[in-house]
């Protein structure tokens, strides 16, 4: 469903390329983990697929291909009207993306009001809807309160619905549980699997968390410097690491072992 193909990003600012020539599948239904070490470009080729990163801060080349359309390389209009529909977004902390001086409601409503003529009322019934499919309660209450009212969870599980609020085909998920409790990262991501299986939504989910990684994904890409050096079955890549750098990696997940030895 999502090809990208010789992906180069360099930003304006920099004098090296953040994103150096990446080919990536992501195919329907799946979920497929990103993981790599910090400034690697992971947040990067998130921010291009979601059209976040554009040719006024950065010098791009390369395709993104959604079920053949390259967003790269479609008109404006088009592009952010498929970027708004068949896309979601959800990062890591939740606080920061959200207005805190606007209700939940607008917020979750946001795709709707910029890429569809729905009436306020329509918006409105599919809101709530999108709020009980992460499984909040007492949506007409959440819909109505300031962000500043939730929890880091709760909060997480409203910018989810934001994201699947107009029935994206693929989620961006980047680093979606970081800031949150252990016992709530859980949750949040067997809602991510829940949707993920109900919905036929591919996800994209980038993480450190090599250990949820490996539980939640199907296949794996490792990211080096701007570069895709392994990808593959998750089981594949983490029993039978090809590159020097996947082999590090893998090695450096804290076990218990390693924690008291
Ligand atoms: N706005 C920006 N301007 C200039 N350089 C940037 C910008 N955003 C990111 N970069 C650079 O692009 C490279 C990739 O960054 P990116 O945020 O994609 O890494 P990442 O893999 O997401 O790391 P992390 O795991 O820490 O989130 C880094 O070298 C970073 O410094
Ligand atoms: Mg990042």
């Amino acid at each position: 469903m999502l090809e990208i193909k010789d992906l180069h990003v360099q930003f304006h600012t920099s004098d090296h390329e953040a994103v150096r020539g990446i080919d990536l599948t992501v195919r329907d239904g799946e979920i497929l983990g990103l993981v790599g070490e910090s400034g690697s470009g992971k947040t990067v080729t998130a921010m291009m697929i979601a059209g976040l990163l554009g040719e006024d801060r950065a010098r791009i080349s390369g395709q993104i291909l959604l079920d053949g359309t390259d967003l790269l390389h479609a008109g404006g209009k088009e592009l952010r009207r498929r970027q708004g529909k068949d896309i979601g977004v959800v990062f890591q902390d939740p606080m920061s993306a959200m207005n805190p001086v606007m209700r939940i409601g607008p917020q979750v409503e946001e795709s709707l009001r910029v890429h569809t003529r729905l009436s306020k009322e329509q918006r409105r019934t599919m809101a709530l809807q999108a709020l009980e499919d992460v499984e909040l309660e007492d949506v007409e209450a959440v819909y109505r309160k300031y962000p500043h009212e939730l929890s880091g969870g709760m909060l997480q599980r409203v910018m989810i619905a934001a994201a699947i609020i107009s029935g994206p085909r693929l989620l961006l998920a980047d680093e979606p549980t970081t800031a949150l409790d252990v016992t709530i990262q859980a949750q949040i991501l067997e809602l991510l699997r829940r949707l993920n299986r109900q919905r036929q939504m591919s996800v994209l989910f980038i993480s450190h968390n090599l250990q949820v990684v490996r539980k939640l994904c199907s296949r794996v890409a490792v990211m080096e410097q701007g570069r895709i050096v392994e990808q593959g079955q998750t089981d594949q890549v983490f029993f039978h690491p090809q590159q020097p750098y996947t082999q590090r990696l893998i090695a450096a997940i804290p076990t218990r072992r390693k924690i008291h030895g």
